[in-house]
């Protein structure tokens, strides 16, 4: 499915006259007909927000407007605001979520529909996806979820219930909950915040009607990856949103992205092209198996090119089952083959400032913008989804759009990652996001990364530090995924 036009030549073409409209930026796709809500439907410690999370990275990536909201979050803060008033003690205790509590119970229900109705008002004022993040556990808090959509012209409604009856993950995403700070929980000891939360879900359990309705369109996931239901679903979205879960998994992997090693081209500065590697990147190849197969141990790994000589010559002394892809192919520069940055920016200076100025959106003419590259990229992401370990030995653009994916780094940052050569980045997905550990091999390699102009380029900070401190200043939804048993 790869969008990619045959390779130009090393020579570079001379200069078309000017023409408006290429090489210039592309424009978002136009997704105003969609319009979907997701009601999660699960016991508390099921991965509910694990994978709503996981639904909003992928649906954002494909340039989706997705939110999550969260009743537990409006819950707190509501909680907050009448504690604040009456001078009252916020009570988040499993009490307030005994079916027996008749009051507490009126107050979730609005509360849920009060979520609902920010969601619907969301999707009217141009979102896509709104995800209603709650348990949703009862046929009749489903009903009223179903009947307010109805109310709602050119809106779906779909359930994604998670059902989990493995004691170790639930385990696992009950110590996450209590060990995470958990807002709930900020004034209580772990041991008791634990009780707590283990008698709440009891009090979920009493009620808990697992979806049977059969009107309903839903998604049902056992085990995330285990055992998956559809039911009545329908459209374009509906069925990628239901295709990605069906290929969602938590068995513990990893996932290690290398550049191919340095490249005659990359020596000269060239972009682009087909070549071979140089001495010091033949050394990379050369290397690449022992860290490799220090790091993957036993177990099993498949090694993913491009259709390039340079990535297949990196990855030739490795031990691995192999596979090309064509949509692994580095963004293609068009016209700019084989240039270097100073002679583009010479015979270009137009186009080379409009990529300076909006890099993500910039399309070579004949070639190809980051967010092309990401559009091709969709099925490598759906593929990873599915397999467990996996190397791809890739190219700098290709490496930044993957990596953005799996930490879901914003559209503008995403050209300006740094993947250096040389080194294997090691990405584990974790229940909150994905831990990385960057391994760089001591063979020297030019630096190919050109930061955006006006931009202090601090060498020293890697993009994992940058990530760190995105995430850090950036407060990320928590997620309580199914932990994987076994760690690697
Ligand atoms: O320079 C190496 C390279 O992989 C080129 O082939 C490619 O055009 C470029 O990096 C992509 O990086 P950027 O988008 O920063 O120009
Ligand atoms: C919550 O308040 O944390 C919550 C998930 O709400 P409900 O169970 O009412 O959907």
């Amino acid at each position: 499915e790869s969008t990619m036009t045959s390779r130009k030549g090393s020579t570079a073409p001379t200069p078309p006259p000017a023409v408006k409209g290429i090489g210039k930026k592309v424009a978002k796709p136009d997704y105003s007909e969609s319009k979907i809500v997701v009601a999660m439907v699960g016991l508390p410690a099921r991965g509910k927000s694990y994978l709503s999370n996981k639904l909003m990275i992928y649906l954002n990536w494909l340039e989706y407007d997705v939110t999550v909201f969260n009743v537990g979050q409006l819950r707190r803060s509501k909680a907050r605001q009448k504690a604040q008033q009456l001078g009252i003690k916020e009570d988040h205790t499993a009490s307030f979520f005994s079916h027996e509590n008749v009051e507490a119970t009126q107050s979730r229900d609005s509360l849920a529909q009060e979520s609902l109705e920010t969601l619907i008002q969301w999707l009217k004022d141009g979102g896509n996806v709104g995800i209603h993040d709650a348990t949703n556990s009862t046929r009749s808090r489903r009903a009223k979820i179903e009947a307010r959509i109805a109310q709602e012209k050119g809106m779906s409604l779909i359930f994604l219930e998670s059902i989990c009856d493995d004691p170790a993950v639930i385990a696992a995403n009950v110590a996450l909950k209590v060990s995470q700070g958990d807002p709930d929980y900020k004034d209580m000891s772990r041991e008791d915040a634990k009780r707590d939360f283990l008698r709440r879900i009891k009090e979920y359990e009493k009620i808990y009607e697992t979806i049977t309705e059969p009107h309903l369109s839903y998604v049902r996931i056992v085990n995330v990856g285990e055992e998956v239901t559809l039911s009545r679903i329908h459209g374009y979205l509906s069925s990628r949103i239901a295709y990605y879960l069906m290929n969602l998994h938590i068995k513990p992997r990893s996932i290690y992205l290398s550049r191919h090693g340095e490249s005659q081209y990359n020596v000269e500065g060239k972009i682009g092209g087909d070549s071979l590697l140089s001495p010091r990147g033949m050394q990379y190849a050369k290397a690449l198996p022992a860290l490799v197969t220090e790091s993957v141990g036993d177990q099993t790994l498949t090694v993913w090119t491009s259709t390039l000589k340079r990535t297949i010559q990196t990855a030739q002394y490795l031990p691995y089952t192999k596979l090309t892809w064509k949509s692994l192919d580095e963004l293609d520069a068009g016209v700019c083959d084989g240039m270097t940055y100073e002679e583009i920016e010479k015979q270009y200076p137009d186009d080379f400032a409009n990529r300076d100025d909006d890099k993500f959106n910039y399309r070579y003419r004949g070639g190809e913008s980051y967010r092309d590259v990401v559009i091709r990229l969709e099925p490598v992401i759906m593929e990873l989804e599915r397999q467990e370990n996996i190397l791809i030995v890739g190219h700098q653009a290709i490496l930044r759009c993957l990596y953005a994916y799996f930490h879901s780094f914003p559209q503008a940052d995403l050209p300006y990652i740094k993947i250096p050569l040389h080194t294997v980045i090691k990405l584990t997905p974790r229940a909150y996001g994905c831990d990385e550990a960057r391994f760089a091999l001591p063979i020297e390699a030019v630096d190919t990364h050109r930061p955006k102009p006006g931009t202090a380029d601090k060498p020293s900070e890697s993009s994992n530090t940058t990530q760190r401190k995105y995430f850090a200043e950036h407060e990320q939804p928590r997620m309580h995924a199914p932990v994987p048993k076994k760690d690697i």
